[in-house]
């Protein structure tokens, strides 16, 4: 049976660092999780949070000339405008340096401790400080971290051991019994592989520096970090106080966390969690890693992407729309600026933009006074209907496994079905036609609960987007309040008040100049008059010879037969090597403006489809002489 609760964590951020793009990504995926169970009418708890122990945090903090405790009140504060920016809901935000977490840090120890599997070693390993973890000679990599390949320094001290040899077992049966516990599948096998391995005791104490919580029976030594860490999750619902809310929200529903700490919290965790008579966490999930126009985002090579950036340049809703939607959950992305202003112009511009704009204008221009009926909806209006009941039904499942891109490549699906129902039905001749009215206010009708309907979709998405939809639409309500279960088709509001302006919900971005390329994107939806096409001269050409244009890793530039020869350079690098294309007769718009991109003149915009790296130019099936006009 579910429970009427949902708890989700995010990991809590080390306060060495300045957010960045891969701490927004987790917490905009946690925050669509919890925006989504609050649909669902469940109590939700959502949490982040800083952790603000440990080695790393005290020497960064040296390093700033700072103590711990200012460098971490700092970088909160960074952390609390970024969530806010992001319309972050989280329902609380733990500090490692509360009191009430070492209380539970404590108490924690106390319970393994108590069950003996807590007992006092002496210590001799590799540690690796930035991973805040040892390693033994064997699993060091060319006598460097394993992990992230940095240096490691060999220590020796007295320390407190888990006996986390004894759970080798424990876990793997545990995994196999709750087959859905570490996600995605891929990860799952690397975890059971690591544990079949054989487990050896873990250290968790520290004696050498004092940046920590105090081990309750020996206050030399502070807890190992990530024990006092993992822990949080715990704190952050009142244990050990208040056990009501622990009954309320224990087990958590779900962690989520980057790939590189799975094993913290898929071995470690579940581990101490046992030793303590507690119950496990539910499920873990590792999503994959985000890289800067393919390489690895970090200091030294200054692409590290500040989320608040890209909150300036490109709005909240954008951001977090891209975040999910470019790459499947648990996958490695990619992050680039064109990318983001694709994803823009192509699905929220183009697509959603259009549909919204379309159905708005006609339904205020048509409806003035707001009143719609359902009327006698035809097959077509049937079949949206269904369609929009199928996506929710989906939508439901996409997000009850994280899946989020699953999640929002359906509700696009309905979008393109939507829009295509505009371009067949040509609503704006039914306007025409008083003898049309009642179909019109039909059609109407069902584009403008169609939108309604994906207003809630979308708001776990993007929350203030799906909000200013919902007001154009004229709903009065506001979007928060909206539930899954009470969502029905036919409800649309008897009055829409419709807003005094209709406003561009989702504006196209432009590239800057020296970024734009000479790949055609063909819009699918706006309509435009024959002479308007008559002005384009599209004309076929032969490829003679192609190069790669040097510093530019996407151009090429071809020299081409178009009844006369000419240069065109074309954004298509990374879908053809230039051989492949020499010979090919494809098509370019022959009458642009030459412009010069990389200081080569191009004279010709070559036609293509496509997102790199998998742009297809377009051919011709046959042989035609060079320059033949396209009609
Ligand atoms: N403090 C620990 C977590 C303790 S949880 C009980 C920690 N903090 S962290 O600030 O270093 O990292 C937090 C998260 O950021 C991790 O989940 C990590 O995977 C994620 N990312 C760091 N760089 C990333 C990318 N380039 N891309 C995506 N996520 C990345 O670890």
């Amino acid at each position: 049976m579910s429970k009427n609760s949902f708890y989700v964590t995010t990991p809590i951020y080390y306060v060495n660092d300045r957010p960045h793009i891969g701490h927004a990504y987790t917490t905009v995926a946690a925050d669509v999780l919890a925006r989504f169970h609050r649909l669902e009418g469940e109590e939700v708890f959502f949490l982040t949070g800083t952790d603000e122990h440990g080695k790393k945090v005290e020497q960064a903090a040296q390093e700033q000339q700072l103590n711990a405790v200012e460098l971490a009140n700092n970088q909160v504060i960074e952390f609390k405008n970024l969530w806010s920016a992001l319309s972050i809901s989280n329902d609380a935000f733990i500090r490692t340096t509360e009191e009430r977490h070492a209380r539970a840090v404590r108490e924690l120890w106390r319970r393994v401790a108590g069950k003996g599997e807590i007992y006092l070693g002496e210590y001799e390993d590799w540690y690796c400080t930035p991973c805040e973890t040892y390693w033994t000679q064997m699993q060091l990599k060319d006598g460097r971290c394993p992990d992230c390949g940095r240096p490691v320094e060999k220590l020796k001290e007295a320390s407190y051991f888990f006996r986390l040899s004894r759970y080798q077992e424990k876990l793997l049966q545990f995994y196999k019994e709750n087959p859905h516990f570490i996600q995605p599948e891929s990860r799952r096998n690397e975890v059971i592989r690591f544990v079949e391995s054989g487990l050896r005791d873990l250290s968790i104490s520290r004696a050498g520096f004092h940046w920590g919580i105090p081990v309750p029976e020996n206050p030399k030594h502070v807890v190992y970090v990530w024990f006092d860490a993992l822990a949080n999750y715990l704190t952050a619902i009142g244990f050990p106080k208040d056990s009501q809310k622990v009954n309320k929200f224990w087990p958590a529903d779900i962690h989520l966390v980057g790939k590189d700490i799975l094993r913290f919290h898929a071995i470690y965790w579940p581990a101490f969690l046992m030793a303590a008579g507690l119950p496990l966490p539910k499920k873990i999930f590792a999503h994959g890693w985000w890289t800067v126009e393919g390489q690895k985002m970090s200091k030294s090579l200054r692409n590290v992407v500040n989320p608040l950036d890209l909150v300036a340049r490109y709005g909240t809703d954008v951001t977090r729309y891209f975040l999910l939607r470019e790459v499947p959950f648990g996958l490695d992305g990619d992050y680039s600026e064109k990318a983001i202003r694709e994803r823009n112009n192509s699905d929220l511009a183009n697509n959603l933009g259009n549909l919204v704009q379309r159905t708005l204008t006609l339904a205020q221009r048509n409806f003035p006074e707001g009143i719609l009926k359902k009327g006698e909806p035809a097959e077509s209006e049937q079949k949206i209907q269904s369609q929009g009941e199928a996506v929710l039904r989906q939508l439901r499942q996409d997000l009850s496994e994280v899946a989020f891109h699953k999640a929002l490549i359906g509700i696009w699906g309905w979008v393109d079905s939507l829009n295509r129902y505009i371009d067949q039905i040509q609503p704006w001749f039914l306007a025409k036609d008083p003898n049309q009215r009642v179909r019109l206010e039909t059609v109407l009708y069902t584009l403008l609960e169609s939108l309604r309907f994906i207003a809630v979709t979308l708001f776990p998405f993007m929350p203030g987007a799906a909000q200013r939809l919902w007001k154009q639409l004229g709903v009065s309500q506001s979007i928060d309040t909206a539930r899954w279960s009470e969502l029905r088709w036919g409800e649309l509001p008897e009055k829409l008040a419709w807003p005094d302006k209709l406003e561009n919900l989702f504006p196209r971005m432009e590239a800057p100049m020296e970024e734009k390329e000479e790949v055609a994107v063909v819009s699918q939806n706006s309509q435009i008059e024959l002479s308007d096409f008559k002005k384009v001269e599209l004309r076929t050409v032969k490829v003679l010879a192609a190069k790669r244009v040097p510093e530019a890793d996407k151009l090429l530039e071809l020299r081409v037969d178009a009844g006369e020869e000419r240069t065109v350079v074309a954004g298509i690098a990374t879908s053809y090597s230039p051989e492949n294309l020499v010979g090919k007769t494809i098509v370019i718009v022959s009458n642009l403006k030459p412009r010069k991109l990389k200081g080569i003149e191009s004279q010709g915009m070559v036609l293509a489809v496509g997102e790199a790296p998998n742009v297809k130019v377009l051919t011709v099936d046959g042989e035609v002489p060079p320059g033949t006009r396209v009609k």
